[in-house]
């Protein structure tokens, strides 16, 4: 090896690190034309001081949703005074109240008095102003899942969607953003009445799309001939997987890492190895946070036995959580639709057949991940 292949201890492999950061938000950002379109379009009524469409975005983990929106209120901010923006992130906003303070801030920068006021106190300050200033308020819910539980989400969806009728004057628009239309299934039929909105889907990356969009931050990420064509297709190989681009970014960056560690100017496949066993539980977890309450349960019961029958399972479940078996089925079919189960029929139960159901990741890794949600 000569000198020139050692990296001295004052360099990095690193261009500019903070493009494989997971909350980067990329200049390119392809693929998500007409999504962004489909959004565009849905809010355009704003611009010109009228209610926009209400909008639900739907896709798997890493499929653009979250960066699609920030991308498109950066251009409200931009180009449209009189429209606020709001992106509220319910896995950290995860009350009623909170999502109105969010709101609250963005509107008058500061945040609300915080003892005593009421959620309804709030809104009201928020609409007043809204109103008096003759503005108009688009919401999005980031992972409105997050908000189901104790009729949080209804109590804020009414509100902010009932408001034009309320209080005459007001304008605001929702946007829910989840990983599967199920995720709606906490909301009442007060709300779903009134919120039609217009669904905008968000597909797995296709193997070309992601070799795309990882190449330019390789491009923007790394020095030149850190990364080799062999290296990205390791790990495009390894996103397709999933199809959650944040894998792909995060290996790109791990592997970064052990190679700077072995002092080498390049990655190589054993980096890009190692860096997977790390980083594959990633997703895995992510995934699994983002399950409702009763679907983790099931997933922990399906996890604590090498494989169950159908019937026994829904035993224990109901047993746990008072639900019916309406429930329960459709829990089965979306744990499996996520790929984290296997529900197969045997031939050989009692009365035919019967539907066997275990786990597909390691028991542990689920039960490991379920401990972190
Ligand atoms: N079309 C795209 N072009 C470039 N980067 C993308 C694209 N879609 C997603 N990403 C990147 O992938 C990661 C996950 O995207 P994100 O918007 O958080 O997905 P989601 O909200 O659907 O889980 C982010 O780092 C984001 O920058
Ligand atoms: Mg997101």
């Amino acid at each position: 090896m000569t000198g020139n292949d050692i990296l001295l201890w004052d360099e990095t492999l690193f261009k500019d690190l903070s493009v494989l950061e997971p909350d980067y938000l990329p200049e390119y950002f392809p693929h998500r034309d007409s999504q962004l379109n489909a959004l565009r379009f849905a809010l355009k009524p704003a611009l010109r001081g009228m209610r926009p469409l209400n909008c639900l975005m739907v896709g798997p983990p890493g499929t653009g949703k979250t960066s699609a929106i920030m991308k498109v209120f950066k251009e409200i901010e931009a180009h449209a005074p009189g429209v606020v923006a709001v992106k509220v992130n319910c896995q950290i906003d995860s009350t009623r109240f909170a999502v109105m303070s969010r709101i609250y801030r963005q509107l008058f920068g500061i945040s609300p008095p915080n003892s005593g006021i009421a959620f309804r106190k709030l809104f009201e300050a928020v609409v007043n102003f809204l109103i008096s200033s003759e503005k108009v308020l688009v919401v999005a819910l980031d992972d409105l899942n997050y908000l189901c539980c104790e009729g949080h989400a209804n109590e804020v969806m009414y509100s902010l969607l009932r408001a034009h009728e309320q209080y005459p004057g007001a304008k605001i628009g929702v946007i829910g953003i989840v990983n599967d239309a199920s995720d709606l299934y906490c909301l009442d039929s007060r709300v779903n009445s009134v919120f039609l909105p217009e669904e905008i889907s968000f597909p797995r990356y296709e193997e070309a799309e992601l070799l795309d969009i990882l190449k330019d931050r390789v491009r923007y990420g790394f020095y030149p001939k850190v990364v080799s064509g062999e290296v990205l297709e390791l790990i495009v190989s390894y996103v397709e997987k999933t199809g959650d681009l944040r894998v792909g970014i995060d290996l790109l960056r791990r592997s970064g890492f052990n190679a700077e560690r072995r002092g080498s100017r390049m990655i190589l496949l054993g980096d890009v190895e190692k860096a997977y066993e790390a980083s594959k539980l990633l997703h895995l977890c992510r995934g699994i946070s983002l399950l409702s309450d009763p679907e983790k349960q099931l997933l922990e019961l399906i996890a604590k036995k090498d494989e169950t029958k159908a019937g026994e399972l829904y035993k224990s479940f109901h047993e746990l959580t008072q639900l019916g078996y309406t429930r329960f089925y459709g829990m089965v079919n979306r744990l499996q639709m996520l790929n984290y189960v296997d529900a197969d029929f045997t031939g050989k139960g009692k009365r035919g057949r019967t539907r066997i159901i275990k786990t597909k990741y390691e028991a542990a890794d689920i039960l490991n991940c379920l401990k972190k949600a």
